[in-house]
């Protein structure tokens, strides 16, 4: 049997597809290249398909019976927040249309398991601080729109058709596992302020006047590589008949200000990182951190890693990459 990944030739997905196949799982990537790369995950079958171009779905259907698809981790998508204000309609028609196919296909085939990536973006800006599952969904940009449409989609065809789907709402990613997964074309904090570092700048804080400890905004970073290792549990709990939690935080619980995330760069790179103040961002809730109860307790996972090892692995990774 085989697993379908859509979107794995990623950031995130090559991390994934490296653990199925280090886990003896055959696999397939779809990934129209975008901004994936097709060297990332060698050892898999990989397809160049756009999911939203118009014969997507027909291609998929004849993939998963190529190749007995039985499960599909879904994270084909767009995922840029500013690029989604701008542009409401690409991510509506990418993200959305790429799900409508996906599933689509799903259902023809009576493939019946699915891990999608959410985002805790599809929060918005909670009133709470810790925030679980339960907290209502409000988002606040294109972007967010679309994941929990995408997950309103798979508790749609749960009812109607019994797809059995895990929706992983992830906090903030990242870190590599190795140098050739990482991504070079991030553009959020830990990248940014390492390529300011490198380039001999100061990273930029955005807002110092917030109600936090430190002032600046507090957020949840879980490593790159634990956020893999929950998909895997993820796709395992769709296995079989049992009772299945659909919605679940990926995240550390714990949470780092935007100064303790460069103090942290500046223990691990041995560099200068004086921060520049800026103004706030528009958007930023103060504090977003993951309540992770109940990805514990439905899962048995829980992050391994820590700010230090994420940190480290990013600034490695870069080093690695950019003495090429
Ligand atoms: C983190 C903190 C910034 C850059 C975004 C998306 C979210 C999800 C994850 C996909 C904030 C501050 C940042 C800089 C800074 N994406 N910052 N200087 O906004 O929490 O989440 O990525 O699912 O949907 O919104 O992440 O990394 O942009 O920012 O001070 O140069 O760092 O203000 O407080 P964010 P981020």
């Amino acid at each position: 049997m085989t697993v379908l990944v859509t979107g794995g030739a990623g950031y995130i997905g090559a991390h994934v597809v490296r653990l199925l196949l280090e886990r003896g799982e055959s696999v397939v990537v779809v990934d129209n290249l975008s901004t994936g790369r097709a060297e990332r995950v060698a050892g898999a079958q990989m397809v160049g398909l756009d999911l939203a171009a118009p014969q997507a779905q027909d291609r998929l259907e004849g993939l998963i019976q190529e190749n007995s698809v039985d499960s599909v981790i879904h994270l084909a998508a767009l995922k840029q927040v500013g690029e989604s204000v701008a542009d409401p309609l690409l991510y509506y028609r990418t993200n959305v249309g790429s799900t409508t196919a996906l599933l689509a296909a799903m259902e023809r085939t009576g493939v019946r398991r699915l891990v999608f990536s959410s985002s805790a973006a599809a929060y918005g800006v909670p009133e709470v601080t810790i925030v679980d599952e339960s907290t209502p969904c409000r988002p606040i940009n294109p972007y967010g729109e679309t994941k929990l449409i995408g997950e309103w989609m798979t508790a749609a065809c749960a009812k109607a058709w019994g797809l059995r789907a895990v929706n992983l709402r992830y906090f903030n990613v990242a870190g590599a596992a190795s140098a050739d997964l990482a991504d070079p074309a991030a553009l959020n904090l830990v990248p940014i302020a390492i390529g300011q570092i490198l380039a001999g700048r100061s990273p930029v804080v955005f807002g110092s006047d917030y109600d936090t400890p430190d002032g600046t905004c507090i957020r949840d970073y879980v490593h790159i590589s634990d956020l893999a290792d929950a998909h895997l549990a993820a796709l395992d709990s769709t296995a079989g008949s049992g009772p299945l939690e659909s919605v679940l935080n990926v995240g550390t619980g714990a949470g780092a200000s935007v100064l303790e995330v460069l103090e942290m760069l500046r223990r691990v790179s041995g560099r200068t990182v004086d921060a520049e103040i800026a103004d706030r961002r528009p958007g930023d809730p103060p504090q977003l951190i993951a309540d992770v109860a109940r990805i514990q307790h439905a899962l048995g996972w829980q992050a391994k890693r820590n700010l230090e090892d994420i940190v480290t692995s990013a600034w490695e990774a870069e080093l690695a990459n950019r003495s090429k």
